[in-house]
């Protein structure tokens, strides 16, 4: 796995790793324990200010699976409309706020000291608790 990052790694690998376990778990059984599914983190591209499509399905039929979890959110985008986007994530999740949130501005293509500082934050606040 490369990670554009290095300093996101020691968050990033042992998360992988959960949702490794989920899969396997979920491909045997078609079911994932509630301890693999103590924290989410939705990753999503800003299509037209809003979440993807295929994310929004997915929060729409786990609804009830996402109920009550610790949840962040982040968003890649090219300019604006990630705010817009976390807003109609969080109304489709009934939350009123994320546990940690960042927005990035085309990450894959573009490696900028300000997708850096977010990414830093974004994950010293994912760590608490840890
Ligand atoms: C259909 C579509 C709609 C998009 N709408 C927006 C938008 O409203 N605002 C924005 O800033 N970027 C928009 N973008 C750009 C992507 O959000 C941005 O390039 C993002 O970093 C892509 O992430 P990815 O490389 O992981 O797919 C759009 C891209 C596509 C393909």
């Amino acid at each position: 796995m490369k990670i554009n990052a290095p300093e996101a790694a020691t968050v990033t690998v042992p998360r992988l790793e959960l949702v490794k376990k989920a899969g396997k778990q979920y491909a045997e059984d078609f079911r994932v324990s509630e301890k693999l599914l103590e924290e989410i983190i939705i990753g999503f591209p800003v299509w037209a200010a809003n979440i993807a499509p295929p994310i929004r399905t997915f929060v729409y039929e786990n609804k009830e699976l996402l109920k009550g979890k610790r949840i962040s959110a982040f968003a890649c985008q090219g300019g604006s409309g990630a705010e817009k986007a976390f807003g109609k994530l969080r109304s489709l999740l009934e939350i009123d706020d994320f546990f940690s949130t960042a927005v990035f501005i085309d990450p894959k293509d573009r490696q900028s000291e300000g997708n850096k500082v977010r990414l830093d934050t974004f994950i010293k606040k994912l760590k608490e608790n840890d």
